[in-house]
């Protein structure tokens, strides 16, 4: 395989020879040269490749930026700031132009647009409207690359810490959470029957019943834990909540460990050794990239991260939670929700709690029932259950996760409090009918921790492709 930018650029420079594939950025002249700016993705850095204007290339070649091209020549030292070498180019060839103007078609051509990305800034909404062409912006570019870097990073850390990889179904007949938000997956003709005026029977439907895509690969997850002891799924799932949030997504991708033989206090340890590594995995292998976040999108991203790293992550009870968040409701206007004991956190709760309780990420443990899951075990005081989210300063909650209840009796107890049919759930009870075992996992939704790493302030911008209410482009 030929080197990329980035090997290119790690290269001493030496007048060696070498060839530059990718996308121009910038084209600039001065009275003797043409520089030619190009990047290839592979950093957020791109090299320059400088001309002679004398030489032969380009006279008749119209580059634009946006235009694929390769660039022959030698690394040399740069005499410019900010970059050690450059490219003394001999040899330019265009491979795909990118027009800087819209053209008309003409003979059989047909019309084409001028590129959409020109040199200017941007906004993030105008981006979203050509999420196709968005990767190739350095903003977009980082995010892809700290994507891929920490998905790789999740790996690393469970796959070190004795944690097999369990491919979890996508398509399910259970309701993971137990919330309803689940699309519906179906090849029956719906509108056909509508039209005829029965209703569905789904012993007809493809899988014989009524099945969806699934919201959590937890209950699946949990069943390879009570046999293989620590396991982990990593892939997407999807809601069907109506929120339209910058923290929301129809389809985001979630990372779920599950230990057999762990007690909420070993979730709590492991969620926080676990973030702390992919972030100071993250400051270590994206440090370019974070800069650029740093910079760019939101001031103090890196102190954040290196805070977090070298914090203890604060542990607060639900029910003490909130009596903090009463005391600071006394004042007029501190928050729009009125909090109360019962009530689910929101995100100016957590907010609260994180900045101005903790002072940085916290651990809210011992939530009422009412508002957590079926599967969660159930405490002395039968009210509250062994769940705790991880809430971050600025996002809010990063990770939901608790001790799972495996207690045979109680378990169906919560299953049909809930108005969900035991039956329904025979294979996942069977965990508690033989060899059951304290067990925990917490869920980490994927794009969230992109977002705090980057600093990214809408959900939608650190997916390629963001499905949300009334958003299914590309
Ligand atoms: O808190 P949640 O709903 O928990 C579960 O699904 C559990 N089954 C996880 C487990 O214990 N194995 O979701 C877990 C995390 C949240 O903390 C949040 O980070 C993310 O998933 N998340 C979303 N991310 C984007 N868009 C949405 N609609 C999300 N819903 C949850
Ligand atoms: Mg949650």
């Amino acid at each position: 395989m030929f080197p990329l930018i980035k090997d290119i650029l790690a290269e001493s420079p030496e007048s060696q020879e070498v060839v530059i594939r990718g996308w121009v950025r910038t084209k600039r002249e001065s009275k003797n040269l043409i520089f030619i700016e190009v990047n290839d993705g592979s950093s957020l850095a791109g090299i320059q490749c400088t001309f002679d204007r004398a030489s032969s290339v380009s006279e008749n070649t119209v580059i634009n930026t946006g235009a694929s091209v390769e660039i022959k020549g030698r690394l040399v030292p740069s005499p410019a700031s900010g970059q050690a070498a450059e490219v003394a180019a001999v040899s330019l060839q265009l491979i795909g132009e990118a027009p800087a103007e819209n053209r008309p078609g003409t003979n059989g051509q047909p019309e084409v647009f001028a590129y959409p990305l020109q040199k200017k800034r941007h906004s993030l909404e105008f981006l979203r409207e050509i999420a196709h062409l968005r990767a190739r912006t350095n903003t977009f570019g980082a995010v892809a690359r700290l994507r891929s870097r920490m998905a790789f990073a999740i790996h690393q850390y469970f796959q070190q810490n004795g944690f097999q990889y369990v491919h979890t179904p996508i398509i399910t007949a259970s309701d993971a959470e137990g919330a309803g938000a689940m699309f519906q997956v179906t090849t029956l003709d719906l509108e056909a029957l509508a039209k005829d005026g029965k209703t569905p029977d789904y012993t007809k439907d493809f899988f014989g019943k009524r099945s969806f895509l699934t919201v959590s690969g937890q209950l699946e997850a949990e069943t390879y834990a009570t046999a293989l002891s620590r396991v982990y799924t990593f892939g997407p799932t999807f809601r069907a909540e109506n929120s339209n949030t910058t923290r929301h997504l129809a389809e985001f991708w979630m990372v779920e460990p599950e230990m057999a033989f762990a007690r909420l206090e070993d979730n709590m340890a492991l969620a926080e050794d676990f973030l702390k590594y992919v972030f100071n995995l993250a400051l270590k292998e994206c440090a370019a990239d974070l800069a650029f976040f740093d910079a760019h999108i939101e001031k103090g991203v890196i102190e954040t991260l290196q805070s977090v790293v070298n914090s203890k992550f604060t542990h607060i009870p639900y029910t003490d939670a909130v009596r903090e968040l009463e005391k600071a409701a006394a004042i007029e206007g501190t928050f729009e929700f009125k909090p109360f004991w019962g009530c689910d956190l929101q995100s100016e709760h957590e907010k609260f709690l994180t900045e101005k309780v903790a002072g940085g990420p916290v651990i809210v443990t011992d939530y009422p029932k009412e508002i957590k899951a079926f599967y969660m075990k159930m405490n002395d005081d039968e009210k509250t259950v062994r769940a705790m989210d991880v809430l971050v300063p600025r996002l809010g909650e990063i990770i939901g996760g608790s001790q799972r209840e495996d207690n045979l009796e109680k378990l169906i107890e919560r299953i049909t409090a809930s108005g969900m049919k035991a039956k329904d759930y025979s294979w996942y009870l069977d965990l508690r009918r033989y060899g059951t075992a304290p067990h925990s996992g917490f869920g980490l939704g994927f794009e969230r921790l992109i977002q705090y790493i980057s600093g990214m302030a809408n959900i939608r911008d650190v997916i390629p492709y963001p499905r949300a209410v009334g958003q299914a482009e590309f």
